[in-house]
């Protein structure tokens, strides 16, 4: 197949895959082109805010380690670890849910002002919420989310 075809065709699955996001949890979508199949990636909802949250809290340990003080809020969009879609192989179940609590509340600290602990511990203890929930439901990224921690 021509290149440009293969353009063609993974547009037309990430337009499809756009319109079923809401009802589909399939992590794999299948191409088939008549003569092969081929399955494509394709995140959920959890594993994308994931990302962001990721990306976030990179920024924020660039933030501390380089001295400069917070300037960022409290991401409102953080809130949907409580609904977020999942993949299909992961379920929410109340071990879940108690680690996305526990997650949220240590993330907002990051933000108090008044706190009496270091911004560095802050941040830490979020991001050990995030390890907390990994070793019981993802170990995957967990050697990625340890490289957040500040030494
Ligand atoms: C309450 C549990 C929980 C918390 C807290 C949590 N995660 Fe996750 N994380 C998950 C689950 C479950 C997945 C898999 C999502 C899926 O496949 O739908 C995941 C996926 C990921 C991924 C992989 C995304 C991908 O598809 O490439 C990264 C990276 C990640 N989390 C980082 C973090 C970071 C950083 C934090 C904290 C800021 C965090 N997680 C907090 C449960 C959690």
């Amino acid at each position: 197949m021509k290149y440009s075809s293969w353009i063609g065709l993974l547009l037309l699955v990430f337009l499809y895959s756009c319109g079923e996001a809401k009802t589909t949890t399939e992590k794999e979508v299948t191409i088939v082109d008549g003569t092969s199949k081929y399955e494509v990636y394709q995140p959920s909802e959890m594993s994308m805010l994931m990302k962001g949250m990721y990306a976030f809290n990179e920024q924020v340990k660039g933030t501390i380690e380089s001295g400069e003080s917070l300037s960022f809020e409290f991401p409102e969009v953080f809130l949907n670890i409580h609904t977020a879609q999942l993949s299909e192989t992961k379920l929410r179940n109340p071990t879940f849910e108690t680690y996305s609590a526990k997650f949220i509340e240590a993330q907002t600290l990051l933000f108090d002002k008044n706190s009496s602990l270091s911004e560095k511990e802050r941040f830490n203890n979020a991001i050990n919420m995030c390890l907390a929930c990994h070793k019981t439901e993802c170990t995957g990224p967990i050697p990625k989310i340890k490289k957040l921690l500040i030494e």
